[in-house]
């Protein structure tokens, strides 16, 4: 094989046993908290037709997805994110289930983006998709679930930019721009890059009064939210739609504060998502160390609609969870492993083997985490092997000892030994959980 070829694939990561632990451990975490909301986890295939993941997912992420013809013939694709998955799910198995539904999901995604630093080709996420309200408090719940979560891992200092991507559309649909237009001018507001939207504005026929206006807009931002609030209402008085869409935003906001939801909000009326599914409130959160999204959401009320589902308003958040590891890092938080019994057996020699196996199978019957010494090492450098290797008990299995239902027990730690029964073990090993098991 070619040296290349043991390469991993550019922007493909192997992740060892420390860094999937932290990634358990934050599933676990988003497990909980979905538990906690009420989300029920379902488990989505990470290959879809190419053109259901690609409808509304945004011309950025459609032009980087990993797409195929399978052996079939037909055209799928890797998944970039799960709401494309649970919109068809909800559409073709839950129609006639009772509203809302809240679904929670754990997984890895793909996209041909270009790696750095918390960007990768494969990574994870834990979505959440509340369907089925359009109303303020299924955004309030969402901004809720959002701040527990990130809260609950320890991180601090972080920032929700928040923005209602309905003003924004209000004013170009008011200006006769179809949805197309709309969506490639998000697009060049979701990469900063304000001057190419205003020229697109402008190319897609947008007045002189009106692009004045957009200019205003996507100056205002500001961590207070009534400023914010007036700013925005005084620029946009000429647009009905972008007013009825406003004031929507500042009923979610005023519900969220009124709830006491205690997260910093960043108000950013020029902000908008690459993914073309939003209809209302969006969101990024952000740490100081990092300058990518932690994770990012928003209400999409007529994905389903336009895939040929009913209408159903739908809000959700995905959370970046390689990125949040990041970010963790970076604030010094490290969950630490709970300290765990770890058994090493030892027979002084060939003959004895067979009971050291039958051993480490009952010390496992007693969920005890059992190994049995498999390299044929001597007694000290099966020890000192064991001792790098955190094991915290040795059982040395000796032909003497044995013959009188005995073994030699060690304390790794103190490195203290004394001969046991071996029907003694389990409950010396852990005293509490003591041979429930006969
Ligand atoms: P998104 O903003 O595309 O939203 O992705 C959510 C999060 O996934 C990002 O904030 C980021 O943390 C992480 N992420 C995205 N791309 C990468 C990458 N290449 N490498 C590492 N992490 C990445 C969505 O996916 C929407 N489906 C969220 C949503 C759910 N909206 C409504 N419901």
């Amino acid at each position: 094989l070619r040296h290349e070829m043991l390469q991993n694939v550019r922007g493909m990561r192997d992740l060892m046993p420390d860094d999937v632990w932290k990634l358990r451990f934050i599933e676990g975490n988003a497990r909980r908290l979905a538990e906690l909301y009420g989300y029920e986890e379902v488990i989505t295939p990470i290959i879809e037709h190419y053109e259901l993941l690609a409808a509304k997912v945004g011309e950025e992420t459609r032009k980087r997805m990993y797409a195929f013809v399978d052996l079939g013939g037909r055209k799928v694709a890797l998944r970039p994110e799960f709401t494309a998955s649970i919109a068809r799910l909800v559409i073709t198995r839950m129609v006639a289930a009772p509203k809302p539904i809240r679904l929670f999901s754990f997984g890895s995604l793909y996209r041909y983006d270009e790696p750095q630093l918390g960007r990768y080709r494969e990574f994870w996420q834990a979505n959440y998709e509340l369907i089925g309200s359009s109303r303020p408090e299924a955004d309030v719940e969402i901004l809720c679930l959002t701040n527990d979560f990130l809260r609950g891992l320890g991180l601090r200092n972080y920032t929700i930019k928040v923005n209602h991507i309905g003003v924004l559309r209000g004013i170009l649909l008011h200006e006769g721009v179809p949805e197309d237009g709309q969506n490639a001018i998000m697009q060049a507001l979701d990469k900063k890059d304000w001057e190419g939207a205003m020229s697109l504005a402008k190319s897609l026929g947008v007045g002189d009064a009106c692009l004045e206006t957009l200019r205003s807009i996507i100056g205002i931002r500001g961590y207070d939210e009534s400023t914010f609030i007036n700013e925005v209402s005084n620029t946009i008085k000429a647009y009905p739609e972008a007013i009825s869409a406003l004031e929507n935003f500042r009923r979610t906001l005023e519900l969220s504060e009124r709830s006491g939801l205690k997260a910093q909000l960043y108000f950013e009326a020029g902000f908008a998502r690459g993914l073309e599914y939003y209809t209302g409130i969006i969101f990024e959160a952000y740490v100081p160390e990092l300058d990518i999204a932690i994770c990012g959401g928003g209400r999409y009320d007529r994905l389903v609609e336009s895939f040929g589902g009913g209408p159903l308003p739908a809000i959700g958040v995905a959370f970046g969870v390689d990125r949040i590891m990041l970010a963790m890092e970076k604030q010094g938080i490290s969950p630490s492993r709970p300290p765990r019994k770890r058994v090493l057996i030892i027979p002084l020699d060939c003959g004895l083997l067979a009971e050291a196996i039958k051993l480490a199978g009952m010390l496992r019957e007693n969920g005890i985490p059992s190994e049995v010494e498999v390299m044929g090492r001597n007694l000290s450098r099966a020890l000192s092997d064991g001792s790098r290797r955190d094991i915290t008990h040795a059982v040395i299995i000796g032909p003497k000892e044995f013959s009188e239902g005995k073994i030699v027990f060690r304390d790794m730690r103190g490195k203290v030994q004394e001969d046991i029964r071996i029907g003694d073990l389990p409950a010396k090993i852990c005293p509490k959980s003591s041979s429930h098991r006969s």
